[in-house]
């Protein structure tokens, strides 16, 4: 069974300076929740509670989103604002929060390598908090998890993309198991758009069998300089062992200007619009 779920959250976030400057990515809000959040819900939902950061400079907000404010939860106490903490309060009783530091930013394959204290030798999710997924019945991950209990090896999430945007993802070709689960034969990081072999690209959810980290500390940089998470798949790949999912579900690049909008009003749309204006009923003036 899958108990954990590594949150690589070290990158310096440089497409959305300033407000990256003092500030992680993955803690901007989506209406009036962090991307992170929404990333650690969906991991519980797919039953992953064990949740690790890969964190780096700058990025002790997340830490303390995870933790109680006893000065905060004070003050509201007995007000109506109290229930806007229910979320963030279960998750922090149902839910253990690891942490270890990326000292050095090398990319996402290094990123998770330097996961592996926090994982072990065990099978664990991925999710990249700036792909922001909602799943059509189980959320995204969940379905994964499913897929790996079924194949036993690595699951990527896939997604096809307009062919002029191949040279941002991951790039996957695979023989066909069923309209939306291919055997990956091949992938290539971030080709561009004439030399990309398929437009299905690998967005921010994996789930990964332990054998990765020893591929990955063998793994040299590749594209960028990077350590690549891409250079290892295709090494279990090339075993038969990398499952590539299209998803049932919504995701939103949450990672591009364009993408964050568009989850900001499907969202606002979505989980606030009907309530808008009585969500949030002050009991006393204090607090309100
Ligand atoms: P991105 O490349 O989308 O994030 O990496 P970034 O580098 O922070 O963003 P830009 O391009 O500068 O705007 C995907 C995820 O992987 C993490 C990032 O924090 C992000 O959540 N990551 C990336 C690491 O943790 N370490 C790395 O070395 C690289």
């Amino acid at each position: 069974m899958i108990k954990k779920c590594l949150f690589p959250v070290a990158g310096y976030g440089t497409r959305f300076l300033p407000a990256t400057k003092a500030m992680p990515k993955e803690m901007l809000p989506i209406v009036d929740k962090p991307l992170v959040q929404y990333g650690v819900e969906e991991a519980v939902e797919a039953g992953l509670t064990e949740i690790g950061f890969v964190t780096g400079r700058g990025k002790r907000a997340i830490e303390d989103h995870f933790d109680t404010n006893y000065e905060l939860e004070h003050q509201i106490q007995g007000t109506g604002k109290e229930k806007l903490l229910g979320g963030i309060r279960e998750l922090i009783e149902r839910c253990t929060f690891s942490y270890t530091r990326q000292i050095s930013i090398h990319g996402l394959g290094h990123a998770i390598l330097t996961g592996r204290t926090l994982i072990g030798d065990e099978a664990f999710g991925v999710v990249l908090a700036d792909d922001l997924c909602f799943g059509e019945g189980a959320s995204v991950l969940a379905q994964m998890v499913k897929l790996h209990r079924q194949f036993r090896c690595s699951i990527v999430a896939i997604e096809e993309v307009p062919h002029t945007e191949t040279h941002n993802y991951g790039i996957v070709v695979g023989e066909a198991l069923s309209d939306s689960l291919f055997r990956v034969t091949d992938m290539v990081e971030k080709p561009a758009p004439d030399r990309a072999p398929s437009n299905l690209a690998i967005i921010g959810r994996y789930i990964l069998t332990p054998d990765v980290f020893n591929i990955l500390e063998q793994t040299p940089p590749g594209k960028n300089g990077e350590i690549q998470i891409t250079d290892a798949l295709l090494r279990q790949a090339r075993d038969g062992c990398v499952i590539a999912y299209k998803f049932k579900g919504r995701r939103f690049d949450c990672g591009t200007l364009e993408g964050f909008v568009e989850a900001t009003n499907y969202c606002y749309q979505r989980f606030h619009a009907s309530d808008a204006g009585q969500r949030v009923v002050p009991m006393s003036r204090g607090a309100s």
